[in-house]
């Protein structure tokens, strides 16, 4: 039997994370949307491109909770995307509102689900899914390494012209501004890029990757990023639903790990079937500990302030 996922939220990043899931022959997929019509049509039209892409995943576009019962993974993308010249951050009021009422939808129907979130400001939002939900740790996860790290892949197989998919990247901390990428452990079929790039330049490709979400926001204008969002929320459901034990960076709660207590931060973990199986700690310098420090108190920070009843 294929498993299921819930898709929540039918807009951009949501309806393709559904046609990536579907394409891949991952699950059956439920997508869900407060608007009336956008889920059903996304979802029938995305049902007849099977025959001609030949996979075999049903999908149902939907605007009832009870259609999503017993999903393996529920994936959140409710709210709204952030415009031009707007921070991650101005976002919080109205998304933490979206994400504690679906969240609580969608638990009550598939008590045993892992939560997938997506919605920004994606460490806040994770916070805000957890205390909704009511779950362990293990269970609410948020994507935010992945993406950071495959936009700064991409931004060194640009500079030095070789495969992005020789690159391997890490990224720490938070989803934005706070974000920590961590070039010694960065390398190109195994070699650190500080061997192979001078300083300056890694530094410019790092303020790149961390402005990498506004680059994209200046240019659409109307919207933001969803392809590479849908692509690395992907990477993490087919982790989750193979049971792959994929090392991954992502947004989990803190217990005491790098000397952060209750806070959701990205650190490389490992994705399977459980969820969050493991939170690997790797040793950091005292520069890259005072970076994550910074991140972890600025999501700290938001959370405290949040005034929403969650
Ligand atoms: N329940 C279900 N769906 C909702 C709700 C709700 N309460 N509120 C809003 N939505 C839906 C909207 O109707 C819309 O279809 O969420 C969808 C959001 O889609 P887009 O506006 O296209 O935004 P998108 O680009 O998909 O980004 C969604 O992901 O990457 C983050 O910052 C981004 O927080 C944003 C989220």
């Amino acid at each position: 039997m294929y498993k299921k996922v819930t898709v929540i939220g039918a807009g951009n990043v949501g309806a393709t994370t559904a046609q990536r899931i579907a394409e891949k022959d991952l699950a059956d997929v439920v997508l869900i949307d407060i608007a009336e019509g956008i889920p059903q049509g996304k979802g029938l039209d995305l049902l007849e491109s099977a025959p001609i892409e030949g996979f075999h995943s049903r999908i149902q576009g939907t605007r009832d909770y009870d259609m999503t019962r017993d999903s393996d993974l529920v994936i959140v993308t409710a709210g709204i995307p952030r415009k031009p010249g707007m921070s991650r951050d101005d976002l919080i009021a109205t998304n933490a509102k979206i994400v504690s009422t679906v969240v609580k939808e969608a638990v009550l129907r598939s008590p045993d689900a892992i939560l997938l979130l997506v919605t920004n400001p994606l460490d806040v939002m994770c916070f805000v899914a957890k205390k909704a939900s009511g779950f362990p740790r293990e269970k609410v996860i948020g994507m935010a390494g992945v993406l950071d790290a495959a936009r700064f892949r991409t931004f060194l197989s640009m500079e030095l012209d070789v495969s992005a998919e020789n690159i391997s990247a890490l990224v720490l901390g938070g989803h934005g501004d706070s974000m920590v990428p961590m070039p010694r452990y960065t390398t190109v079929a195994g070699i650190p890029i500080t061997e192979l790039l001078p300083a300056k330049t890694i530094e410019a490709l790092i303020r790149r990757t961390r402005d990498g979400g506004a680059e994209i926001v200046n240019l659409i204008k109307t919207g933001s990023a969803f392809y590479a969002p849908s692509s690395a929320v992907t990477e993490m459901a087919e982790a989750i639903l193979k049971d792959q034990k994929k090392i991954l960076p992502c947004s989990v709660y803190l217990m005491g790990e790098y000397g952060i207590q209750g806070v959701f931060i990205g650190v490389p973990v490992k994705l399977g079937a459980g969820g969050v199986e493991k939170i690997i700690e790797i040793k950091l310098t005292d520069e890259e500990q005072r970076l994550l420090n910074i991140s972890a108190d600025a999501v700290r920070s938001i959370v405290l302030k949040l005034d929403v009843e969650v």
